[in-house]
């Protein structure tokens, strides 16, 4: 993003600048600033001063003398305009909250829930200044260049299975590095994405729940999309890296934001109708983790062993070399 516009992403159009935004793209041609007067019911200096708004967005509009106006391309800026443009989801992106910066949108995305914000509600900040990894690590989180995004979703379901929302978005979020940059993704337990055994992306899920019920689910999405090298801390305890340092190109943070609100509406709508099997099938095809020996490190242990397989709370099953079963919940994962 160019430097003037920062302070732009996050703030959104006026209804003018959308229907203008709309002329353009319906018609995909010239349209005359007297059709637009017409359309819009403005003057045509009023006109004038919306093409110059839609600009400062960054949004490359030719003023072609005697004929009119024609939008050439559009910014890959975060705002609700952009992102509710073409989205064809039943549920995710319903309602979208687009922020310049805060300190993490988990915590936004919380509020809003405990407030009484609608299922589907998303909640994305072009920077976050507090954003929470695993494990209470820091999950750095630079402008304008990645995507920090938190869903909110409020499933009929008991808090034990909470962790099938984790699986989900997993795979929503390989699904969708994988068909916006055609990059080959891999699942590490318990929520990393991995592109060349690089994480590129990681899951944080909050949760609301009384005994039995689930009050909301917070799914928390970090991928980082177009991060250079030297934007990564040098003591980032993972090989982190980002989808255009694997794959040599920067994708449009866009086209990803509506990949995976499509994928995460997908994916919700199967497991609302046919349960977590399905998920559960494709998080373990793209895990290859099973039969795998590994050493998993939390704060207290470290233990080695083989991976037998993933119960039904998500726990790794490692077998000992002394034969015993272990049920690890949380912790770092190294295949050796
Ligand atoms: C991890 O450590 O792997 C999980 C990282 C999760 C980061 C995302 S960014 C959007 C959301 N808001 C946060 O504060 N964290 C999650």
């Amino acid at each position: 993003m160019r430097e003037g516009m920062r302070h732009l992403a996050g703030q959104n159009l006026t209804s003018i600048d959308q229907r203008m935004l709309e002329a353009f793209r319906a018609e995909g041609k010239v349209v005359s600033g007297e059709e637009l007067s017409t359309l819009l019911n403005v003057s045509r200096t009023a006109i004038w001063k919306h093409i110059k708004a839609l600009r400062a967005f960054g949004y490359n509009i030719e003023a072609l003398p005697s004929q009119g106006y024609r939008l050439l391309s559009s910014p890959d800026i975060l705002i609700p305009t952009e992102i509710q443009a073409g989205l064809a989801t039943s549920r995710a992106g319903k309602n979208i909250i687009c922020l310049p910066e805060t300190d993490s949108t988990n915590l936004v995305a919380f509020r809003l829930a405990e407030d009484g914000a609608e299922e589907g509600t998303v909640v994305i900040a072009d920077a976050q200044s507090r954003g929470k990894g695993r494990l209470g690590r820091e999950w750095v989180s630079p402008r304008g260049v990645n995507l920090y995004c938190s869903v909110i979703l409020r499933p009929s379901i008991p808090p034990f299975s909470a962790f099938h929302l984790t699986f989900l978005s997993a795979v929503a979020v390989a699904r969708a590095v994988e068909r916006t940059a055609s990059l080959s993704t891999r699942i590490k337990w318990p929520n990393d994405i991995l592109v060349n055994g690089r994480k590129i992306a990681g899951l944080l899920n909050d949760m609301s729940a009384e005994t039995e019920k689930i009050n909301f689910v917070i799914l928390g999405i970090g991928v980082n999309l177009n991060m250079r090298r030297e934007q990564f801390p040098g003591d980032l305890r993972h090989p982190a890296s980002s989808v255009l340092l694997e794959g040599g190109k920067e994708v449009r943070r866009i086209s990803f934001v509506h990949a995976l609100l499509a994928e995460l509406d997908f994916l919700y709508d199967l497991y609302l109708t046919e349960g977590e099997s399905p998920i559960r099938k494709e998080w373990l095809d793209r895990c290859r983790i099973i039969g795998q020996t590994v050493t998993v490190s939390s704060r207290d242990a470290e233990l080695t062993g083989t991976v037998t397989g993933v119960d039904e709370s998500g726990a790794l099953l490692i077998r000992l070399p002394d034969g015993r079963e272990e049920r690890v919940l949380s912790g770092d994962v190294k295949i050796l």
